[in-house]
């Protein structure tokens, strides 16, 4: 017998709620990054339902997307209560741990085979570089609503970090990547300022219209841009083909696949 969807969600969004808490610490630096984690958490479970609903998605399809927002950063817990950090090159990947723990707890094993598959593949692709190559269309749509529903939300939490440069500048690699609209690697980071270009390039990776929409409202690009070294002619190109990428994705069609 396989479990309704809906019923799994209900089920799901209780278990949850009770063992992001079950993480609640004295020590308020701790306690401080696991309420962050539970909030993100629900913001982004509704962003994957408002975001698959925008696509058309109805019913279960838009269910699945719900419960993958749920338990996209389950993981996240345990690391950084082990390690005392949200970094996985200096921990573990956070998607393995999380898909670790659902396994042992066989959180959605009671759902059809299908589903479990669709909704491991969206988890372990949230936080990797790129989305690895997907068994099939439906996988690889649900990948994509997670990463977008999971990218808005981060940038509405590290919106109060931007802080205006501290004039170590931004290393000269990553400045012509960033002039090349290419993807810099993180693991390469240097210094803050290579960390704020890094953030502004994740816009080169939104794959929905109906995201970039969101991101430009909120001015999180304009509020990074601000606080940019100032008065570097190749970074401002970079930011001028940032905002005319920005401009094509805003106005280009959304569709379900
Ligand atoms: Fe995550």
């Amino acid at each position: 017998m396989t479990e309704d969807l809906h019923q799994a969600l209900n089920r799901l969004e209780a278990w949850m709620r009770q063992y992001m808490k079950s993480w609640y610490n004295e020590a308020e630096d701790i306690q401080q990054a696991i309420r962050m984690k539970e909030e993100h958490t629900m913001r982004v479970l509704g962003y994957a339902r408002e975001l698959s609903e925008h696509l058309g998605l109805a019913g279960n399809d838009v269910i699945r997307a719900e419960i993958m927002g749920l338990l996209h950063d389950v993981g996240r817990f345990r690391q950084f209560t082990i390690y005392r950090t949200f970094n996985d090159a200096q921990s573990e990947d956070h998607a393995a741990l999380g898909l670790k723990t659902i396994a042992d707890e066989g959180l959605i094993s009671s759902l059809p085979e299908k589903d479990q598959e669709i909704i491991r593949f969206a988890i372990w692709n949230h936080n990797k570089k790129v989305i690895e190559p997907a068994p099939d269309k439906i996988s690889l749509m649900y990948a994509k609503i997670l990463r977008d529903a999971d990218k808005l939300d981060i940038y509405y939490v590290l919106e109060p970090f931007i802080a205006p440069s501290d004039g170590t500048g931004i290393s000269p690699d990553f400045v012509r990547k960033f002039t090349a609209g290419e993807q810099c690697d993180y693991t390469m980071i240097r210094t803050m300022d290579d960390r704020k270009l890094v953030r502004l390039m994740w816009v080169y990776d939104i794959n929905y219209s109906w995201t970039m929409k969101r991101v430009l409202e909120r001015e999180y690009i304009d509020k990074i841009v601000r606080c940019l070294p100032q008065g570097d002619a190749e970074i401002d190109k970079g930011v001028q083909r940032l905002r005319e990428y920005v401009k094509e994705k805003c106005n280009s069609e959304d569709k379900a696949e």
